[in-house]
């Protein structure tokens, strides 16, 4: 009795799982050509870029083998499009807008890379020392080091604020 329930139960998630793999999304693992880089301040500013934050901010993405499988497919899938439209590394100066003064604040407080990309992606954890590197080397690539993260940013003096 027990074991048929287990077998009746393992089949539906079964089916149910195969059945996600027919929706379509999640399989446009398209890199579009790169059109012009940002003027990186140096080579090592953009190696730690290409570690931590060019597959969802370029258009050199590499798509690893779980990214055809569903649900997870649609998660990447939608951090890659949502990523590339914030901030593009690899369509520099086309007019699309682009977030890179962003950049350097989102690292020091650790929201970028996405916390979930971590996991599978540990070459992306850069060391206190490595992190602090790249910080500089965001802000001399796209700027950015206007705001304070310590509660200092308020209405008053934010000149040339602009979202
Ligand atoms: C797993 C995918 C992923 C990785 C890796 C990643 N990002 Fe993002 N990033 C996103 C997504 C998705 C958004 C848009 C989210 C939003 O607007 O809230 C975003 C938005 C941004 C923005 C735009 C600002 C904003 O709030 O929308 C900047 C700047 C940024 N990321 C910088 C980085 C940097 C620098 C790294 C590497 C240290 C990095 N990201 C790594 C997915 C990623």
């Amino acid at each position: 009795m027990f074991k048929k329930v287990l077998i009746a139960l393992i089949s539906v998630v079964l089916v149910v799982f195969l059945l996600l793999q027919l929706v379509p999304y999640g399989r446009n693992h398209t890199n579009p050509p790169v059109i012009a880089e940002p003027n990186w301040d140096s080579p090592q500013t953009r190696a730690y870029f290409y570690r931590a934050c060019a597959d969802c901010h370029s258009n050199e993405t590499v798509w690893p083998w779980y990214s055809n499988i569903a649900p997870l497919s649609w998660l990447i899938q939608r951090d890659v499009e949502e990523g590339r439209a914030a901030f593009n590394i690899s369509e520099w100066g086309t007019k699309r807008e682009n977030e890179g003064d962003e950049a350097a604040k989102l690292v020091q407080e650790g929201e970028m890379p996405l916390p979930i990309y971590l996991p599978l992606h540990p070459e992306a954890r850069l060391s206190a020392q490595e992190k602090q590197a790249f910080i500089q080397g965001l802000i001399a690539t796209f700027g950015g080091e206007g705001k304070k993260t310590s509660g200092e940013s308020e209405k008053g003096e934010s000149e040339g604020e602009n979202d």
